[in-house]
């Protein structure tokens, strides 16, 4: 017993207009499919199978680690599509929900109230439907008299009467496994698109005696199914409203909560607070009164509490409290700002460590680099962490000055407390406490304005007798 899942995943989706197929197209940072597989999860579903078909090399890679892939070889029917996972699914006994991969507003609580209704029925199947003032498209729900479900009519099959229904067809069910395989042998496709329907499983179980029964939820925007580009940025701002509106019930503070994008798994505390064209994906996560924005884009990142990310972009980094960012720095991957670190304008750091209260204030390029505590790097310093094949590293011990456009040539270690002078070009290791100095001597020459203006008059005389 138990529930499981199948993800119907392997049409083109061709309103889009794209290369892509519609099931891998991003919402808030995070593909269609992989919305509909995780609220599948979240529903409590055991084993979830995900149908794929068209360009499925690009849907296979979002889901095979959590999903079984069943490849759904000719598109000829959402019927077919479920009976390609009936191997699969073989002995399965209990709930089987199937759900539709470009619907991602699906919620968890939605889908474990039809299994909830299905179970409490024992039928053999349950469809969840939607009353819509514009029904154009869907499949209509018959109901008889007394209102008992009868079956469902395809928008392109029903007459003019039919087509006056208002209440949908949502293309989310719960079935009793065992049942659904058994019908779905028995659908044929003689119908106005020559497919075969899903929805022709109803009229399959009523004339077997099997209860079907439907649950019209009153919340049908989380039904939306995206067909079209614009379908997609509507699923996104309602996706974005509803998980704003969560995070500022929590005690987050958002300028203007209609440009700030927060992903589902993002995790922000008390007082957070978050300024316009700030996006917040993956898993990142936010301390206590922590800044962010305007017009950043923080990516798995874990931001201490007390931080300032102003203007800028960090990806997988780990951002401690106190430290800030910015405006306009760019933290790349493998990252860790200790405590009170900071790393300013037109800064960017890669893979390293910048140690408590460091500063690399402006106009950086750090990478590879394990940075210590107290240590101060002047404007414009690079680390030259690459020679063309291979990345090398650049160590620099507690309370070291770096002068201002240091050139640290990789691999080199400079020691703690040392200095190096302003346009060095470092090639070799410095001791602690030392200074390194590497530029040419400054050359002086008196009076060069005088010397200047009598060339130039020489000039000019000689231009004058010719
Ligand atoms: C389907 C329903 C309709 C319902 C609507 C809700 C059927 C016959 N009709 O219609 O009653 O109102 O959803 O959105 O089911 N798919 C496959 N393999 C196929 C065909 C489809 O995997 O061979 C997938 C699609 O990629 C999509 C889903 O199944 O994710 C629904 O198929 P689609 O063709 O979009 O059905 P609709 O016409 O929208
Ligand atoms: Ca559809």
């Amino acid at each position: 017993m138990g529930v499981s899942a199948i993800i119907l995943a392997a049409g083109a989706g061709t309103r889009m207009k794209s290369k892509k197929p519609k099931v891998v197209h991003g919402l808030l940072d995070k593909p269609l499919v992989r919305w509909v597989v995780d609220a599948a999860y979240a529903a409590g579903a055991q084993d979830v199978a995900c149908v794929v078909g068209h360009g499925r090399e690009q849907v296979i890679p979002l889901i095979e680690h959590d999903t079984a892939v069943i490849v759904q070889e000719r598109l000829i029917g959402t019927a077919d599509a479920v009976a390609s996972c009936a191997e699969a699914f073989q002995g399965h006994t209990g709930s089987l929900l199937v759900l539709s991969g470009d619907s991602p507003l699906i919620t968890p609580a939605t889908l474990r109230s039809l299994v909830a209704q299905r179970e409490r029925e024992q039928a053999a199947a349950c469809v969840l439907t939607m009353d819509l003032s514009d029904p154009f498209g869907y499949g209509r729900i018959l109901r008889d008299q007394e209102g008992a479900l009868l079956g469902i009519v395809e928008q392109k099959d029903c007459t003019p009467e039919q087509a006056q229904i208002t209440e949908c067809n949502s293309g989310f069910y719960c079935f009793d496994a065992q049942a659904l395989f058994k019908a779905l042998e028995e659908v044929g496709n003689d119908n106005a698109q020559g497919e075969y329907y899903l929805t022709d499983v109803l009229a399959i179980f009523r004339k077997e005696g099997r209860g079907v029964c439907a649950l019209q939820t009153a919340q049908p925007q989380e039904c939306l199914g995206v067909n079209s580009r614009s379908q997609l940025a509507q699923a996104t701002r309602q996706m974005q409203r509803s998980i704003n509106e969560r995070h500022l019930a929590a005690g987050v503070t958002m300028t203007d909560p209609a440009l700030v994008w927060i992903g589902p798994d993002v995790v922000l505390a008390n007082d957070v607070e978050l300024l316009p064209l700030t996006f917040l994906y993956g898993k990142t996560e936010i301390g206590e009164d922590s800044i962010v924005g305007p017009n950043s884009r923080l990516t798995d990142a874990v931001v201490g509490s007390g931080c300032v990310i102003e203007e800028s972009i960090v990806a997988a980094s780990r951002i401690d409290d106190g430290a800030t960012c910015g405006p306009r720095a760019y933290i790349r991957p493998g990252t860790h700002l200790c405590r009170n670190a900071k790393a300013g304008t037109h800064v960017e750091i890669k893979n390293s460590e910048i140690g408590a209260r460091s500063k690399v204030p402006h106009l950086s390029y750090i990478g590879d680099a394990v940075v210590g505590a107290d240590v101060n790097i002047g404007a414009g310093s690079i680390t030259c962490n690459y020679d063309g094949t291979h990345k090398h590293q650049t160590i620099i011990g507690d309370g070291a000055f770096i002068g201002s456009d240091t050139m640290l040539v990789a691999p080199v270690r400079i020691g703690s407390h040392a200095f190096t002078g302003a346009a060095s070009a470092i090639t070799q290791d410095v001791p602690d406490r030392a200074l390194a100095v590497e530029r040419a001597p400054q050359k002086l020459i008196a009076e060069w304005e005088a010397f200047k203006h009598a060339k130039e008059a020489e000039k000019q005389g000689a231009q004058q007798e010719a």
